[in-house]
């Protein structure tokens, strides 16, 4: 064990793992897959607060399970309680929220499951690096392209009504960026297609 305490590694005087080695394991991510009879991925949804993410990602989530494919659902309110409970709505804390979250998605997809991931995930860059992290084709961007009126329109959580008030900061869309991905392989409006149809076109877009 290096003792360096330059080692970002290095945390009150224990080594936390700067020479840890990689183990070659004998169970590898497509025996996995073949086991579970699927090609894992993981469907990654973004777009601002209110543009359906969560409910797209549900009603995909159990389209996909009642036809027998093993899945999860990872969501940003539902991993902020838990996982990620300790991080803010900063560029920075944001950026360590989908890194985290992108890791779990891809243990995940190495298990063998089609993960479906919700999150706002407001910047390019840390999507950009959750999808390298992927094999190419295993990482599937959908963008909710819903105006922000309509997100505001509906607010289901009445937060951009807060963030309009001034009482939520950094609110995504008011006070806060969204970069839109420039290629993500599919881009739903939600004010134009129904929750069957947009569930549907990422279905027919896996096959
Ligand atoms: S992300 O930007 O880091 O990807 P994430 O998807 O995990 O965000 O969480 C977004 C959820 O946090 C929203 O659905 C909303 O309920 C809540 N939220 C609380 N504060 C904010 C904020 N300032 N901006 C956006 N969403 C917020």
């Amino acid at each position: 064990m290096s003792q360096n305490p330059e080692s970002p590694y290095v945390f009150k005087g224990l080594d936390l793992g700067s020479e840890a080695v990689w183990h070659t394991q004998s169970v590898s991510p497509s025996d996995r897959a073949q086991l579970m009879q699927q090609q894992p991925r993981c469907i990654w949804l973004t777009g601002l607060s209110g543009s359906g993410k969560s409910t797209i990602a549900n009603a995909l989530d159990a389209t996909l399970h009642a036809n027998g494919v093993k899945t999860f659902l990872l969501d940003g309110d539902n991993v902020r309680h838990g996982l990620n409970k300790d991080l803010g709505m900063s560029e920075k804390d944001r950026a360590e929220n989908i890194r985290r979250v992108g890791e779990v998605a891809k243990l995940m997809v190495d298990a063998g499951l089609i993960v479906v991931c919700a999150f706002i995930s407001p910047y390019n860059r840390d999507r950009q690096i959750v999808r390298s992290i992927f094999a190419p084709g295993q990482f599937i961007e959908v963008f909710l392209n819903t105006p922000l009126d309509v997100c505001e329109q509906r607010d289901p959580k009445g937060l951009y009504k807060k963030a309009r008030a001034g009482i939520i900061k950094q609110f995504t869309g008011i006070s806060d960026p969204y970069e839109a991905p420039q290629a993500a392989e599919l881009e739903i409006d939600t004010s134009r297609s129904n929750v069957e149809k947009s569930v549907k076109n990422i279905l027919t877009l896996m096959q």
